[in-house]
């Protein structure tokens, strides 16, 4: 029998701070409204001339690299993400290739919003537990700062930039094996959470760059109830579905959007501070790189170490939802 596990991590965070106190000049917002209500005191915006994919590969290059392979080892690349290089073609995943140096590659975007690392780790898994593929890279990147309006105070404090990736390997060990990763959504809540233009609903125009429909448009107060309500049972549902409990849980890591959502689930589930993994404050919402970045930030802090127990649980745009519940097979930090 042949099984997927998670045996790397890697992260790319730019440079580059914007702080609750930045956004207090040039906006009517405050640290303290921004912190009380999101957790977020500060997030990482790239480069003008940083992409997506720039992110995506820096983060890759770390992944492959603790998972002791070459790039040539890898045989499927999946890229999660709402911030693409391009709008249609190529996908990130193709220049994520072409920038890594492997060509002959299978490489393709999926669009998942903020569960797209999870969407990305169930399509490893399946490719790998049918015997097609053998070693998939899982990239969630993000460049949000490109699709964020900064005069829309309601969203634009929340995001930030970055990327994450994971290697997903073949093995014959059971214990080392993604567990499961439950996927779903429901298009009926879309208008929650939308980029309006420059699709073929509201195609590039100047009427689409006036109104700025090109941009993230979000009903934060409805957005939020959903989130905590459905994170909840999601996570309840894969819990009973592997006869696992909360306490057998090393690592809870949610989908990083807001410290109040986080710690509504984490209640619910009866989470100690210990088990559940925050780096909000420091990088807000990164979409599909959120995960990853704070499993690697648990990684590089030495806290992650091998055949800990992870549940993963995200939650976006869509809307869709997901979560997984797997043993880190990768090496610890030495
Ligand atoms: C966005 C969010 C932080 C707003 O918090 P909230 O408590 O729901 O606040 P509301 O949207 O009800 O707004 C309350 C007030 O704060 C104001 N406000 C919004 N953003 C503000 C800001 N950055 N600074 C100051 N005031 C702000 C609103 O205008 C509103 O003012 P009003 O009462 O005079 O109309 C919260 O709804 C949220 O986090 N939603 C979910 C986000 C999420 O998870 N999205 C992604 C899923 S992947």
């Amino acid at each position: 029998m042949i099984y997927a596990a998670l045996k790397s991590i890697g992260a790319y965070v730019p440079e580059k701070v914007l702080t609750n106190e930045d956004f207090e000049k040039f906006l009517d917002t405050s640290d303290e409204w921004i912190t009380k209500r999101t957790g977020i005191k500060e997030r990482h915006i790239a480069a003008d001339d940083e992409l997506t994919s720039d992110m995506g590969v820096e983060a890759a290059k770390i992944a492959i690299h603790r998972a002791g392979l070459k790039i040539n080892d890898i045989d499927m690349i999946v890229c999660a993400t709402i911030s693409p290089d391009y709008l249609c073609m190529p996908s990130t995943a193709c220049v994520i290739a072409s920038k890594l140096g492997r060509t002959n590659v299978a490489a393709f975007d999926i669009s998942a919003a903020c569960t797209g690392f999870i969407y990305a780790m169930s399509i490893a898994k399946a490719f790998i537990e049918s015997k097609a593929k053998k070693n998939v890279l899982i990239v969630g990147a993000e460049k949000l700062s490109a699709i964020v309006d900064y005069s829309d105070r309601s969203t634009c404090v929340l995001f930030g930039d970055g990327a994450g990736a994971a290697v997903i390997s073949a093995t014959n060990k059971k214990s080392d094996a993604i567990a499961d990763v439950h996927i779903s959504a429901d298009g009926n809540y879309g208008d929650l959470l939308m980029t309006p233009g420059c699709g073929v609903k509201n195609p590039c125009s100047q009427h689409a760059i006036e109104e700025k429909l090109c941009t993230m448009k979000m009903k934060g107060n409805e957005t939020f109830k959903i989130a905590v309500k459905t994170l909840t049972s999601d996570v309840t549902n894969i819990l009973n579905d592997n006869d696992v409990q909360t306490k057998d849980i090393k690592h809870f890591i949610p989908h990083q959007a807001n410290y109040r959502i986080i710690k509504a689930v984490g209640d619910a589930l009866k989470m100690t501070s210990e088990q559940v993994v925050l780096t909000v404050s420091k990088y807000g919402n990164t979409s599909s790189a959120s995960i990853p970045m704070a499993m690697n930030d648990i990684w590089e802090s030495g806290r992650l170490k091998k055949g800990d127990t992870l549940l993963l649980d995200a939650f976006g745009g869509g809307l869709t939802w997901g979560s997984a519940l797997l043993p880190f097979a990768g090496e610890s930090r030495q």
